[in-house]
């Protein structure tokens, strides 16, 4: 199994280009479904879930194209409107396929998804908000089986807890419901704004994406009733009509603002100096205030984000929040910042419950971290870290542990790198650029 070694101690210095988000590909690409015809998506970022989405696409019966960063979709030749657990259990945003699928097909039966490491994540309110579009929900041998009587249903369906995926299902679910639908307390996530965008090239009606409140006017019914080949969940034979579609479009990818905020948090730990290229800095309000607080300087330029990490960094406070509050996904990496700030830190995590795996690591290089009532973390700042073997958790605990591995005394090697695998395009290529000593072996 891989791991990557690092050889700790350097300022980071030059440019990096941030990929694609995959946070906004995967429900980008699971839209497809949606359209009987070709999608042809651009600055898809190469990573594992990524693959793991098209796979589970092209288990459906989906045609894929891929070239370098480009993919086409055509998801006309759909059979099936079943995704296996084998496939969903490497993934739980294959959850985003649910509601196009029952959306397009009238049904859907798809693997529940497991908890994971960063807590138990359930997806209540996916299933709950189907309802209220006037689907029948049952779980059945891991199973989750949604069926209609024909089309979704327009309605009014409020999020008890703002979710990001759950947020998307719907809106894709709606988008061929008969009616109009009304989605309140949604997730406000650039990634939901991406989406919503994309739906519309495809012929959605979708507006207030990116406030609480998103209201989705059907519309398969403008674009006419098509004949699929698809009946049951798993028949290839019979055919059936099928409900209306949306229309092919070709969509880009907006840039990765937790890979540029890595790299961001990075370029502090590391005092280095560094031009995050391609990144969007609308998206990272959250990021770019703490850093500053942390003594950073950070510009935004027509070039890019220049970060410039700062003499001293100063302890600073973080609270997790649903956009545009500080992301979880970037708790992690600041943890390190503040690990060798100046003075105490508290880290507040509220978005998962479980979502300190990383500190049991970073101690073992030197950190003085304590956990406290389960979502506080109380950080001392120490005067450096020391390179050992750790070992990754999830996608952001690994990439922390990379971080931690740039500014720690001597080697760090990490193991699990497949979780990094997941979520970073070319990691160890990126920052050699920037002239960390890294390598995978
Ligand atoms: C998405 C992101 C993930 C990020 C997270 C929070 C993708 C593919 N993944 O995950 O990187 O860390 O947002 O920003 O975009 N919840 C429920 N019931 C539900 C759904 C969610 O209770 O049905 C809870 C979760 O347990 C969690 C909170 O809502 O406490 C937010 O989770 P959610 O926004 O759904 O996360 P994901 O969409 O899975």
């Amino acid at each position: 199994m891989d791991k990557i070694e690092i050889t700790g101690g350097i300022p980071l210095e030059g440019k990096v280009m941030i990929s694609g988000a995959k946070n906004a590909a995967l429900p980008l690409l699971a839209a497809s479904i949606l359209v009987q015809g070709p999608v042809d998506y651009t600055n898809i970022p190469n990573l594992m879930d990524i693959k793991s989405i098209k796979l589970l696409l092209e288990d459906l019966g989906a045609s894929i194209e891929s070239n370098g960063s480009k993919v086409r979709i055509n998801a006309a030749s759909i059979y099936k409107a079943e995704a296996e657990y084998d496939l969903v259990r490497k993934m739980r945003a294959s959850i985003l396929v649910l509601g196009p699928l029952v959306a397009r097909f009238g049904h859907a039966k798809v693997s529940l998804p497991g908890g994971c490491a960063i807590g138990a994540r359930p997806v209540d309110l996916h299933l709950k908000g189907l309802e209220a579009l006037g689907a029948t929900i049952s779980i059945e041998h891991g199973y989750i089986e949604a069926t209609t009587d024909g089309r979704l249903k327009g309605n009014e369906f409020y999020f008890d807890i703002p979710t990001v995926t759950g947020t998307e299902n719907l809106m894709m679910a709606a988008t061929l419901a008969t009616g109009t639908t009304v989605l309140r307390n949604c997730a406000r996530e650039p990634e939901i704004t991406a989406l919503a965008d994309a739906l519309n090239q495809m012929g959605a009606d979708i507006t207030g994406a990116g406030t609480a409140a998103i209201r989705i006017n059907g519309v398969g019914e403008s674009l006419g009733q098509t004949q699929s080949i698809l009946n049951s969940a798993n028949s290839r034979n019979s055919s059936t009509e099928s409900n209306p579609s949306l229309k092919p479009a070709t969509i880009n990818v907006i840039p990765d603002r937790i890979e540029a905020g890595t790299f961001m948090v990075a370029a502090a730990a590391t005092k280095g100096d560094v031009l995050i290229q391609g990144a969007e800095p609308e998206h990272m309000g959250g990021i770019i205030s703490k850093l500053r607080q942390s003594g950073a300087s950070v510009d935004i330029t027509e070039e890019g984000i220049r970060v410039k990490g700062g003499e001293k960094i100063k302890s600073t406070d973080i609270k997790t929040l649903p956009y545009p509050g500080f992301p979880t996904d970037m708790q992690a990496q600041f943890m390190v910042l503040m690990s060798i700030a100046e003075g105490n830190s508290v880290v507040h995590e509220t978005i998962f419950e479980n979502r300190f795996i990383h500190v049991n690591e970073l101690q073992r290089m030197g950190a003085d971290i304590s956990i406290s009532g389960g979502n506080y973390a109380m950080v001392r700042g120490v005067k450096s870290l020391s390179g050992a073997q750790v070992m990754a958790s999830d996608l952001r605990a690994s990439a922390s542990l990379v971080i931690a591995g740039l500014v720690a005394k001597g080697v760090t090697t990490i193991s699990r790198v497949y979780h990094i695998d997941r979520g970073y395009e070319s990691i160890e290529k990126k920052f050699s650029n920037l002239g960390a000593q890294i390598k995978r072996c």
